[in-house]
Order: structure tokens, then C-alpha cells, then sequence
């Protein structure tokens, strides 16, 4: 008989800081299926919001999702990634491979990204943890670098981790709480060859002052180590604890499969924009933006899990920008470089021109367009006096300048 999991999807609804019960989701591992129905009390709530607002609309019947292994997309970006499913499957004492979908889900704490929870029955009550606080970094880092150099960590700082690490993601990370807001702390991984957490830093702040809107950033240094902390925008501090506010990647708005790259394309989000939730061509300018600035610091990496939408609470509106980090490129080795998605008719070509071939479908006219690029490469040009006064050193600079040359 083919086997099935189960689990109570729950959800904070606006307001709230305890969850409410929504449905149950069956996840069948051998078929990569995944079934949710909503609870009948659930649906006569007059407050009631979807658990996904682009698969599992309210009102109608609910279908079965057969992408990304079975997981309807809000539940997919509530669960952890490469690294979460690392620090979670050492606290299990087994392999990450042999845990299924819905061990993770119900595994994820407190930390999670969105508004979701996941609960093995319906009289569990909130998960306890609360996020580890700033002044446990040091052991933190310690643990993260262990794990990942497959050593044993000690149990109380494993512990202490898992409870920050149900965020997604590859890279070292975890959930702290600084001045009563959360932040993602993001660490040095062991084979960085420049401090990509400095240049994170930089990066991030150098899309803010050429009129990108992304989250608060601190650098703060930690017995040598510098760790970049982003601020969460999925949480903000309430009396009673924190209030959490829906979260769809773009692969989950789109209903795209991870593995189906083909498939990805910024012209194709913002025609979903514009035709759904997101009717403000503000939006799909800012896409657009983004588009650029990832060409013009060869942010390679801008896969659809990496653009990011907020709902629940207001409109559904694109969520600040996160992880826009340059990939380190050889220099003299070649200009042509590919984005992740497509961006315009000469497909995933990092080029200017490229970019601006699909203007229309962001809402934005030739000459519009036009200025904005030449907006954005005269603002992304000034990145390494920018990169200096935040203190990445010279050597690092260096080994980031074949990244910037388009600009
Ligand atoms: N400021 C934020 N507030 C809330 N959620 C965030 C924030 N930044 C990132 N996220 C969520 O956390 C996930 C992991 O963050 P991020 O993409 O920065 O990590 P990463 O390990 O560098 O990712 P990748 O595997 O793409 O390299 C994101 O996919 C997104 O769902
Ligand atoms: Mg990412």
C-alpha cells in the first residue's frame, strides 16, 4: 500500500499571535502527490484566509498538487532547504535523505518563514521555542561550522540552532532575536572565498541606494567572524509575541517546479502580476529593478525562490528584496554570463539589451526603460567606493571586479 503522511496546517491570521486550525494535508511520498482540505469550522470563520492564496483558494475544491515533490507552494516555502534539513536531520540522528517532506514540516519550528504552522495533531499547542537570542551567535557559529564540517556538535547548541533554522535556503543560518525584532543571521560558510556576509552587506545596501526596497541589514562581528543580519519582514513584535504575515516565493505564485528552469522568466512573473494580485505597475517596475541590478552584479543566483511576496495582511505586494549577492566570475575568462530566469528575447542572457527587449510586459516604455537603466548602471557603478566604506577589503574587491564589469 503506498504510504501517506499527515499533517494539521495551521495559520496565523492577521492580528493573531496564536494559530487557528485551517485543514489537513496528506502527502503520499511514493506518488510526489500532496492532497489539503480545509476544515469545515475552519471555512465558516468569517476572517478566514487561504493557507496558499494561488493553490488552495478559499471556496473552491481543493486540488491535488504534483509539483516540487508534492508540496503545494506556501507549505514548500514554510519548510526548510538545504541547510535547515541538515541542522534538523543531525538533531534526528539521521541522514537528511531518510526524512520525509512532512517530518520536516512538523519539525520546522517557531522560526518558519510565512504565516503557517504544522502540527502533528490538533490539540498540540504553540511551539514552545523561542528564537536563540544575539548573545548566543558565538556558539551558534560554532555549531553551524561543526555541522558542516561533519563533525559532532554539541546537543545543547544543536538545539539552540534548530530553533532558529526552519528558514530556507543553502547557506548557514539561523533565526535570532536582536532588540525585540527577529533577524536572519546569515554565516560564513566553510568554503566562502571572500566574507560573502560583508559583501552581502554591501550589496544589499548598494541595491537600496539605487532605489531597490530591501529589509534593515546590520554587519556585526562576532569573535572574528563577521555574520550579516537581515531583518524579517514576515514578523513584526506584538504585546502577546510576534505577529507573522504570509510569504509566496515566485516559484509558489507562479506554481512553477524547481526543477523545470525552462520555465522561469521575470516577463512571465510580471504578466502574473500585473494579471492577478499585483494591478500597481510600481510592482513590475521594482521587478524590473531587480531584474536589472542582478544583471549589473552578476547575481547569478536569482532563482524563483529568491523573489519573494508578502499577503495577508495588506494587498499582496513583492516583499523587500533578499539574498542579492554577486557570483564571483574569473575575470578575462568571459563577459557572457546567464541569470537564472529569463529576462527578455535572448532568454537567461545577462545583458543590458536583453533586459530591456520585454519592457512593455513591466509596464514601462522604451525611453522609460531606457533611463532607468541608465540610472541603475551610473548607481551601481560607484560599488566599490560604496564596497570601501562598508569595509570589504581590498582583496576582496579585487576578486569582485570581473562581477561588476557590465556596469
Ligand atoms: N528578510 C527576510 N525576512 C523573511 N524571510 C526571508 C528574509 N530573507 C530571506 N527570507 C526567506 O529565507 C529564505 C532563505 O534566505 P536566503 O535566500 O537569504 O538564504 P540563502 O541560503 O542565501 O539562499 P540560497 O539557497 O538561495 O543561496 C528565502 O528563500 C526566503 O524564503
Ligand atoms: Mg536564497
Amino acid at each position: 500500500m503506498a504510504r501517506e503522511h499527515k499533517t494539521y496546517v495551521f495559520i496565523y491570521l492577521p492580528g493573531g499571535t496564536a494559530a487557528v486550525p485551517a485543514g489537513l494535508f496528506t502527502h503520499y511520498p511514493d506518488d510526489g502527490i500532496g492532497r489539503f482540505a480545509y476544515g469545515n469550522r475552519y471555512l465558516e470563520r468569517p476572517n478566514a484566509l487561504p493557507v496558499d492564496p494561488v493553490s488552495l483558494p478559499l471556496g473552491g475544491t481543493p486540488r491535488d498538487v504534483a509539483t516540487n515533490g508534492g508540496l503545494y507552494g506556501a507549505f514548500r516555502d514554510s519548510s526548510p532547504d538545504y541547510w535547515g534539513r541538515l541542522v534538523f536531520a543531525a538533531e534526528a540522528r539521521m541522514p537528511p535523505e531518510a526524512m520525509n517532506e512532512v517530518d520536516y514540516l512538523l519539525r520546522a519550528n517557531a522560526s518558519r518563514i510565512g504565516c503557517l504552522d504544522f502540527r502533528a495533531s490538533l490539540d498540540q499547542g504553540e511551539p514552545v521555542s523561542g528564537p536563540p537570542g544575539f548573545q548566543s551567535l558565538a556558539g551558534l557559529l560554532d555549531a553551524a561550522s561543526d555541522l558542516a564540517a561533519g563533525k559532532q556538535v554539541r546537543h545543547d547548541l544543536l538545539r539552540l540552532l534548530e530553533q532558529g533554522s526552519s528558514v530556507g535556503g543553502a547557506r548557514p543560518k539561523c533565526t535570532v532575536e536582536l532588540d525585540e525584532t527577529l533577524w536572519i543571521a546569515k554565516f560564513p560558510a566553510k568554503d566562502d572565498t571572500v566574507n560573502f556576509p560583508m559583501v552581502e552587506y554591501a550589496t544589499m545596501t548598494l541595491a537600496r541606494i539605487c532605489g531597490i526596497s530591501v529589509p534593515a541589514v546590520r554587519i556585526v562581528t562576532v569573535g572574528g567572524r563577521d555574520v550579516l543580519l537581515v531583518k524579517r519582514f514576515d514578523r513584526q513584535k506584538a504585546r502577546s509575541g510576534y505577529q507573522r504575515f504570509g510569504f509566496l516565493s515566485a516559484l509558489s505564485l507562479m506554481e512553477w517546479d524547481e526543477r523545470d528552469r525552462a520555465q522561469w522568466s521575470y516577463p512571465v512573473l510580471a504578466d502574473r502580476m500585473r494579471a492577478t494580485i499585483l494591478a500597481q505597475r510600481a510592482q513590475t517596475v521594482e521587478l524590473f529593478r531587480r531584474m536589472l541590478f542582478n544583471v549589473l552584479c552578476r547575481n547569478t543566483d536569482d532563482h524563483p525562490r529568491n523573489h519573494g511576496f508578502l499577503w495577508g495582511k495588506r494587498a499582496t505586494a513583492l516583499s523587500p528584496a533578499y539574498d542579492i549577492v554577486p557570483t564571483l566570475a574569473r575575470s578575462g575568462v568571459t563577459t557572457e554570463f546567464a541569470l537564472s530566469m529569463s529576462l527578455g528575447d535572448q532568454g537567461r542572457e545577462a545583458s543590458l539589451a536583453n533586459a530591456l527587449s520585454m519592457h512593455a510586459r513591466f509596464g514601462l516604455t522604451r525611453s522609460a526603460a531606457e533611463l532607468l537603466i541608465d540610472d541603475m548602471r551610473k548607481c551601481v557603478g560607484q560599488w566599490e567606493r560604496h564596497f570601501t566604506a562598508c569595509g570589504v577589503s581590498e582583496a576582496n574587491r579585487e576578486a569582485l571586479r570581473a562581477s561588476f564589469a557590465i556596469s
